[in-house]
């Protein structure tokens, strides 16, 4: 089978085929994952956090993004039909076009297919100068938690109508400047609903309802290994004694069956 592609996930989005991304840090349970259907692997900076264990994102470095991408891309390549594997840029690791460029080199030379970046309106230029250098883009709105000291801690974005309003005019902002695919973590369903029909890229949603074109969630927590607090849109796929592969498999077919997220595990506005 061929292996996921940018244009496939397009596709899905055209055909309204709701489609699975998890994140992934190292080759086995890149394969894994691979292998029970899920369509997209996140290299996330979430490693800080479940790999590394800090408290934020903050202190993972650009070397630490390329390895952990090297280790998935091997893992990856092993499946059947093989993912697309997307990479964070690491906080602070953009700042400049400078930066971005080189952070992006970095993580696609290790195996990325594409990169991640959170923020707004002010990535326009970076997203143009990486789509002019071919290399795809997922821009990441509402809870960006590179900017958890700046957002005043973990919390649900885009419940006032004024902010509401301008996550929409940016993702659109961030769609006509090339933006692939857009990200939205911890936002009220219905904006993420109205978002996603406002915009022609796929939307992937965490903690933003069913109405977005995929779902994403940190692999520790849907395999129920998050020891400390676990937000209300986790679900831990791992009951009624399964694999590890069946929990991922199951996640797969509930997000396809629209199962997955249930209204419980998403927020009002
Ligand atoms: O780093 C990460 O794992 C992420 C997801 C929470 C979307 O950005």
């Amino acid at each position: 089978m061929s292996s996921i592609t940018i244009r496939s996930l397009q596709a899905m989005k055209a055909r309204q085929e709701k489609f699975t991304v998890l994140t992934a840090y190292d080759a086995t349970f890149a394969q894994n994952a691979a292998s029970a259907g899920v369509e997209a692997l996140l290299v996330g900076d979430s490693l800080g956090m479940v790999l590394q264990g800090h408290n934020s994102t903050l202190p993972v470095s650009i070397g630490d993004m390329a390895y952990h991408t090297a280790c998935v891309a091997r893992g990856n390549a092993m499946a059947e039909r093989p993912a697309l594997v997307m990479t964070d840029l690491p906080f602070m690791s953009y700042g400049t076009l400078e930066q971005g460029l080189e952070s992006a080199r970095k993580v696609m030379q290790a195996g990325a297919h594409m990169v991640k970046v959170e923020g707004d309106d002010w990535l326009v230029p970076l997203i143009q100068a990486l789509s002019n250098q071919g290399v795809p883009v997922c821009a990441h709105l509402g809870l960006t938690p590179q900017s958890v000291n700046k957002l005043g801690g973990y919390r649900v974005q885009g419940r006032e109508k004024d902010h509401a309003d301008a996550m929409i005019r940016h993702a659109q902002t961030l769609e006509q400047a090339g933006a692939d695919i857009l990200l939205l973590e911890c936002v009220p369903s219905q904006l993420a609903a109205d978002l996603t029909a406002a915009v022609s890229v796929p939307v992937i949603g965490i903690g933003a309802g069913g109405g977005t074109d995929a779902q994403v969630l940190v692999m520790h927590d849907m395999l129920g290994l998050n020891a400390n607090h676990v937000p209300r849109f986790v679900k831990n796929f791992m009951i009624e004694g399964r694999t590890v592969q069946q929990a991922m498999a199951a996640y797969v077919d509930e997000v396809k069956s629209g199962a997955f997220p249930a209204e419980e595990h998403g927020f009002s506005a």
